[in-house]
């Protein structure tokens, strides 16, 4: 059985992750740890815990041979709007935490490391429409410079030490568990509660962006898929993935089959520069062949689903 460490657990992917991880591989076998302690509702299951800061690499070497990890989850992560605010701090802790956690497990024989990179990885001169795997990775937001740099480095650890790092390029992620902090993507999350709990919503994109995206359920299943893929299979480190994508437009007609009385209003501010620059469809025929990757959520779905679970929680 793994011996799994998830860093970043409190987050947005982590705490999604975690309950799913927990079921898999036993609860004792699946270690969390954040540089937050884990607030009331995600405590409740977040033992055994270790609050840890990714970016000092003695506590993070110390925690896996204590629990004896063997796969680590790297879930640590400045989001591109933050990174644009915060530049040297979204280096750093992508960065410098990335290195930190591929040292360690170069050092401790880790056998498996997640780390997900992104769509922010694409910039303004890559294809916009069907994306493909192989294209100009030239962004022009930080964080996307720390997801293609952090690409190239997970793919030397592989080459000139054998580690086994698996990367899956994220779209905007969808989930109603933990509220997602810093992103252009965010947009996609933040509309669930302003329609279940105002009735309205002001975009920070305009109505007619289009962006790829994925639910949650079909995220933690791709993750966990490409860990448990056949080594044999993959022809990549790095996989495009992706499951819809629809405008800010479409998503907002969406929810007012549920809720009808629900408006948007359009305010479009600096990430709508950050949201032109990344693809508006993706093509992850890749990681459909090597490792079967299929989502079974589409915009219609989503949205009942998002709705159900927020509308109980809110
Ligand atoms: N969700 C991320 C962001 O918007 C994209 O990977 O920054």
């Amino acid at each position: 059985m793994r011996r799994i460490l998830v860093i970043g657990s409190a987050g947005q992917l982590g705490s999604e992750i975690v309950p799913e991880l927990r079921t898999r591989y036993g609860k004792e076998n699946v270690v969390t740890s954040d540089i937050k302690i884990p607030t009331h509702e995600n405590a409740i299951n977040s033992t055994p815990f270790v609050q840890l800061d990714i970016l000092n690499k003695e506590a993070l070497s110390k925690c896996i041979s204590d629990f004896n990890i063997d796969t680590i989850f790297n879930m640590a992560s400045i989001l591109s709007a933050s990174g644009e605010k915060s530049p040297l701090k979204a280096w750093d802790v992508n960065l410098n935490g990335l290195i930190n956690v591929l040292e360690v497990s170069k050092e401790n024989n880790i056998d498996s490391i997640i780390w997900p990179s992104s769509i922010a990885a694409f910039g303004p001169t890559t294809p916009q429409t069907n994306t493909p795997n192989e294209t100009i990775l030239s962004p022009t937001t930080m964080y996307g410079i720390t997801k293609v740099t952090g690409e190239l480095l997970a793919k030397y650890y592989y080459k000139n030490y054998s580690l086994d790092t698996r990367s899956m390029r994220l779209p905007g992620i969808i989930s109603s568990k933990t509220y997602p902090e810093g992103g252009t993507t965010d947009y996609a999350v933040e509309i669930f509660y302003g329609a279940i709990r105002e009735k309205e919503y002001t975009s920070f994109l305009d109505e007619n962006t289009i962006l790829p995206m994925m639910y949650v359920d079909d995220c933690i299943k791709c993750m966990i898929d490409l860990l448990e893929a056949d080594p044999k299979k993959l022809r990549r480190r790095v996989y495009n993935v992706t499951s819809m994508s629809f405008s800010v437009g479409e998503l907002a007609a969406e929810i007012k089959k549920h809720i009808p009385d629900f408006k948007i209003k359009f305010k479009p501010d600096f990430r709508q520069e950050i949201a032109n620059s990344w693809p508006k469809t993706i093509d992850d025929s890749f990681a459909r062949e090597d490792w079967g990757w299929n989502p079974h959520y589409d915009l219609e779905m989503m949205t009942k689903d998002m709705i159900e679970k927020l509308s109980k929680r809110l």
